[in-house]
């Protein structure tokens, strides 16, 4: 499919997605979030692909929802603009593929809860998260007051929605946004890395640990352990188990066969 806010590549089973609106700090407007919702889904669908990469191109990863865009928006259209964030950041949660952030730039606002959609985040060095909503008389929009609370916990989500405040990539690392910060001229080639160790894992197994990890979070700790014991069994009804264990006791390497 051809888009004109975004890049799409693909190679080894890893395929990598930028915003692609520099001029604009990559900025999401609505059509960039449909571009982004239609990409995913068809990624998500290809036995080809293991794993999703997310970046920006440019200096930017995403400099939040598009200021321009929301600037005359009336309060039903910001409600509809708000929807198709959600629905796009949902569809991350539940996608069948991980999917990891690059955060290459600046990640603030609605950037910011794209890249806390993704499984996890690697930045670089230079890389600048918040949400600066408040300075611009609104709220998050696209999951922040919920995801990030979430993440980081209630009073850190506040401090940081309250003021307004920019962090580093390695104050995003102390508090739990950021799993691994890297020179800018590395990050992609890092998370690719990342990403094709995740690649030749079973597809079975790595979307029930991602479907229990996120299904449990936001349940009690025994319906969690349910859902664990569910999808654990469900492994078991794939011949990757017996791949895995097999070649475990071979002292051989394992090759997984699920899509
Ligand atoms: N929306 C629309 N355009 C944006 C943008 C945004 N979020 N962020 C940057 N741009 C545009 C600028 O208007 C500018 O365009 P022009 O060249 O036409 O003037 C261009 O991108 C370059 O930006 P700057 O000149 O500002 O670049 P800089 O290097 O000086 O600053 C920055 C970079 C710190 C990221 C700064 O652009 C900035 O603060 N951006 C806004 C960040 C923000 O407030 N994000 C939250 C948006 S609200 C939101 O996301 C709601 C939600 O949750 C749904």
């Amino acid at each position: 499919m051809n888009y004109k806010n975004i890049l799409v590549e693909q190679a080894e089973g890893i395929a990598l997605v930028k915003v692609n609106r520099p001029q604009a700090m990559n900025a999401l407007n609505q059509e960039v979030l449909l571009e982004l919702f239609s990409a995913f889904k068809e990624l998500d669908q290809d036995d080809k692909v293991g794993v999703v990469i997310l970046s920006g191109e440019g200096k930017a990863f995403v400099a939040g929802a598009d200021i321009k865009e929301m600037l005359s928006m009336n309060a039903i259209e910001a409600r509809k603009f708000g929807e198709t964030g959600h629905v796009l950041m949902n569809f991350m949660g539940q996608m069948e593929k991980p999917i990891v952030a690059a955060v290459n730039g600046f990640a603030l606002g609605g950037g910011m809860e794209l890249a806390l959609a993704c499984d996890f985040i690697y930045a670089a060095e230079n890389a600048k998260f918040g949400q600066p909503e408040i300075n611009l008389g609104i709220i998050p929009g696209f999951g922040g007051t919920q995801r990030l609370s979430r993440q980081i916990g209630r009073a850190q989500a506040k401090e940081l929605i309250f003021t307004g405040g920019i962090m580093s990539a390695q104050e995003a690392k102390e508090i739990g946004i950021v799993n691994k910060v890297f020179p800018p001229e590395t990050l992609l080639s890092e998370v690719k890395k990342v990403a094709a160790l995740i690649a030749s894992k079973g597809a079975l197994s790595l979307r029930l640990a991602k479907s229990a990890i996120d299904t449990g979070y936001n349940v009690d700790l025994k319906s969690g352990c349910s859902i664990e014991r569910e999808s654990f069994a469900l492994c078991f009804s794939h011949q990757d188990q017996k791949e895995g264990m097999s070649a475990f006791l071979e002292k051989r390497k394992p090759a997984f066969t699920s899509k």
